[in-house]
């Protein structure tokens, strides 16, 4: 979604298909076969969101993996993408940003093979990631059904505690438990995901809602988010009432408008909601029917789980606040 989005940029184009393109352009990552395995691969570099180099090296790294956990996939190597700026950087700073996505990678089991750097004023990290479908099984942002319930597994509104370190009102020691969920790969959460879940996705740039239309878009249905079910943290919830955060909150709010029925919920509510997310958790639609063992799945895999929906009949998105 939104204007800069790939999937809107080659609308029209004739591009080239072939019969193994299982999921082209648009989803959390592509999904290719070839040679009787199934493949997903995606690719996701973000500046900083923090200070420190190791950190933001460790969280990029779990950012980039986690649209091949939405897929319920397995990642299993990736290559660097890097835009640095030598004379104003020292050399250091970047080998404290691979240090991080290092210690990532191994606990993810993924190999690094290569990447690429280039000169840029502004420091970008990422890396190109693939990933193995076991069994030829992977999960779409298509498939939700009426009546499915809507889960995420990470609180929101990391876009709003990152723009007050920016702008000097925290220090990433306030927010320890912030960067904690950054920190975290959605390994286990798409183990359960995969299980249990009609359509999935991750929730990153396009905040909750922006996602959550997503899914809707897909499935051509409603997806409905109470506000009071929705985990928040504290920070965010203070900093977004004193009229600080990212720009790109807006922008996700105002591109969403006309797919988002609301009903009495605050503007900084809605706005937090559309709270652009670095390294969120995962967002996954699973029948009614299967709560209790999706649940109880959950607590045996270690994963946080918040229903914070429901899914119906109609299109587009709907907020309300119980
Ligand atoms: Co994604
Ligand atoms: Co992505
Ligand atoms: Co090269």
């Amino acid at each position: 979604m939104g204007p800069g989005d790939l999937e809107e940029l080659i609308k029209g184009l004739e591009l080239y298909r072939d019969e193994n393109t299982l999921v082209g352009v648009g989803d959390d990552a592509g999904v290719y076969a070839y040679g009787g395995e199934v493949y997903a691969h995606t690719v996701d570099f973000i500046t900083p969101v923090v200070n420190d180099p190791y950190l933001w090296g460790a969280i990029s790294t779990v950012n980039s993996l986690s649209d091949i956990y939405a897929m319920g996939c397995e990642p299993i190597n990736a290559l660097a993408v890097v835009g640095f700026n030598n004379c104003e950087l020292e050399v250091g700073v970047l080998k404290e940003v691979m240090k991080g996505c290092a210690d990532k990678l191994r606990e993810a089991r993924v190999v690094l093979l290569g990447g690429h750097t280039v000169d840029d004023k502004e420091p970008k990290f990422g890396l190109a990631v693939t990933g193995v479908c076991k069994g030829g099984r992977y999960l779409t942002q298509a498939g939700a059904k009426v009546g499915d319930l809507v889960a995420i597994t990470k609180p929101i509104g990391v876009g709003i505690i990152t723009k007050a370190i920016k702008e000097g009102k925290l220090t990433e020691r306030d927010v320890k438990h912030a960067i904690e969920y950054m920190l975290r790969l959605n390994h286990k959460a798409s183990e359960l995901a995969l299980s249990f879940a009609n359509a999935c996705t991750d929730i990153t740039g396009f905040g909750l809602l922006g996602h959550a239309y997503n899914i809707a878009r897909k499935s051509s249905l409603r997806l409905v988010v109470d506000f009071s079910k929705v985990p928040v943290y504290e920070e965010a919830l203070f900093f977004v009432k004193e009229k600080i955060y990212p720009k790109g909150a807006v922008d996700n709010l105002n591109f969403l408008k006309e797919h988002l029925q609301g009903e009495g919920l605050q503007w900084w509510q809605t706005l937090l909601l559309c709270d652009p997310v670095t390294s969120g958790g995962l967002l996954f639609t699973f029948s009614e029917d299967l709560k209790a063992e999706v649940e109880k799945k959950a607590k045996e895999l270690g994963v946080e789980l918040w229903v914070v929906g429901w899914v119906e009949e109609g299109y587009g998105l709907k907020v309300v606040k119980t």
